[in-house]
């Protein structure tokens, strides 16, 4: 049985005093979640140890980004290290999203990097959601699933089979994201199934069958339920409607 995952990625958004208000509204709502999927968010850096700290709060918290290096000369990089050390027993803090479409674009970080910052994590017991997914003139192109295929065979194939086992996949095509561009669930279903394969190909159909692969990209209350009933697809991560705990909790009961 695959782990479903509904995973809130904050980006850049809320401050202190709204990262304590989101915390106590979605605790005050908690009995109003019905789905059995494990829920995860991934603050800004900063505001890890507040989520930590929080009382009653017991979703589960990632980071969103991590440094390649172990540690160093690397002014305002946080190693994975760090994150580790933030929550030395593991209770809370479990996930760091590695080549969001942002960070890829806007960071330039390439395949080789984000293979060192998935090692970085595994080493850390940290567990990577290695995001991928094709921008719009590679769909154009019927060069998506090349595209996808790359950014996986790079980023994660020299991996043994235990720790790819640690990895989430998040399918993000960059078209869709922020955009309120959904891929249809066709489309999304037709990626995952494809990731899945390439898996069973490089390692073995029981390592494909146990990684979770979650869509993202404008998915919302409206659309989640189609997209989370699709085979291959584990679960979501979610932008913009999980910032406001009342589209986020919806979002996590289309499960
Ligand atoms: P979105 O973002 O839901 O706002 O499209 C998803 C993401 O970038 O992870």
């Amino acid at each position: 049985m695959r782990k479903k995952l509904v995973a809130g990625n904050w980006k850049m958004n809320l401050l202190d005093e709204e990262v304590i208000n989101y915390i106590v509204n979605f605790n005050s709502r908690k009995n109003e979640i019905e789905s059995d999927a494990e829920i995860i968010i991934l603050p800004a850096s900063i505001y890890l140890d507040t989520m930590i700290s929080m009382p009653d709060w017991d979703i589960k918290i990632g980071a969103q980004n991590c440094s390649q290096f172990n540690n160093g000369a690397y002014t305002g990089e946080i190693s994975a290290a760090m994150l580790r050390d933030f929550d030395y027993d593991s209770e809370n803090l479990h996930y760091c999203l590695v080549g969001h479409s942002e960070r890829r674009a806007y960071f330039k970080e390439s395949n080789e990097v984000l293979a060192q910052k998935v090692n970085r994590l595994i080493e850390n017991q940290l567990k990577p959601i290695f995001c991928c997914g094709e921008e719009l003139e590679h769909r154009k192109k019927e060069k998506h699933f090349d595209l996808v295929k790359s950014q996986i065979s790079e980023g994660l194939f020299h991996l043994k089979e235990e720790e790819i086992k640690q990895v989430v996949i998040a399918y993000e095509p960059v078209w869709a994201i922020g955009t309120g561009e959904t891929a249809t669930s066709n489309q999304a279903q037709e990626m995952h199934a494809f990731i899945r394969t390439i898996l069973a190909e490089q390692f073995n159909q029981d390592v494909a069958d146990s990684i979770s692969i979650l869509y993202g990209g404008s998915c919302n209350s409206t659309n989640a339920k189609e997209l989370f009933e699709q085979p291959d697809i584990d679960g979501g991560l979610i932008g913009g409607a999980s910032l406001e705990v009342e589209s986020f909790i919806q979002i996590i009961n289309a499960f």
